[in-house]
């Protein structure tokens, strides 16, 4: 099974793609390591170096990669469905699982980690609600792509072992 976490920053893909990885006994990874790894830099870096532009091209690129797997849980980055039709690739090659936190939620969690977080690393704490909302309206048809739209209540245990169950 080729499983797709898509969703803001801070929704939580990675921690659950090491969850249900380990879960459903196959490799677990996250796109942003996977950049950091093969680019030997921070994402922070490639932002700043080059540009969010080639940020996306490589993003891009290394996704496709995972065509070559047959069985995985891919935590994306919060922009990845919304560049070079990588939501419907990824669509073609498994499930999406989109994560949609309340916002309060997200930027509570951002708001030690944001000094990391390209997008964010300028904003003042107070700006980081708005900036979330308004990239939320922006991916929306991005994200309503997903096979899969989980809300705040339904991001558990339960609900991942339901949809397993429906593609084992
Ligand atoms: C981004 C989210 C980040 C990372 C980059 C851009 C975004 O990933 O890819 O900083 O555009 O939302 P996470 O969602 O894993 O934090």
């Amino acid at each position: 099974m080729k499983i797709f976490l898509i969703g803001l920053m801070g929704s939580g893909k990675s921690h659950w793609a090491k969850k249900l990885s380990k879960k459903l006994k196959t490799g677990g990874y996250d796109l942003d390591f996977v950049i950091t790894s093969h680019e030997e830099r921070s994402i922070a870096e490639i932002f700043a170096e080059e540009g969010e532009a080639n940020f996306r091209k490589t993003e891009s690129k290394l996704l496709r990669w995972f065509a070559e797997k047959k069985s995985f849980v891919l935590a994306t980055g919060g922009g990845t469905p919304c560049f070079n039709d990588n939501m419907d690739w990824m669509n073609t090659q498994g499930i999406t699982i989109w994560l949609d936190e309340p916002v309060q939620i997200l930027a509570q969690r951002l708001l030690p980690e944001k000094a990391h977080r390209p997008l964010i690393a300028g904003l003042p704490d107070e700006a980081l609600q708005g900036f979330l909302r308004e990239k939320l309206e922006e991916r929306r048809a991005f994200y309503s792509k997903a096979t899969y739209h989980l809300k705040e209540g339904d991001i558990n245990d339960r609900t991942f072992a339901k949809i397993i169950k429906e593609h084992a």
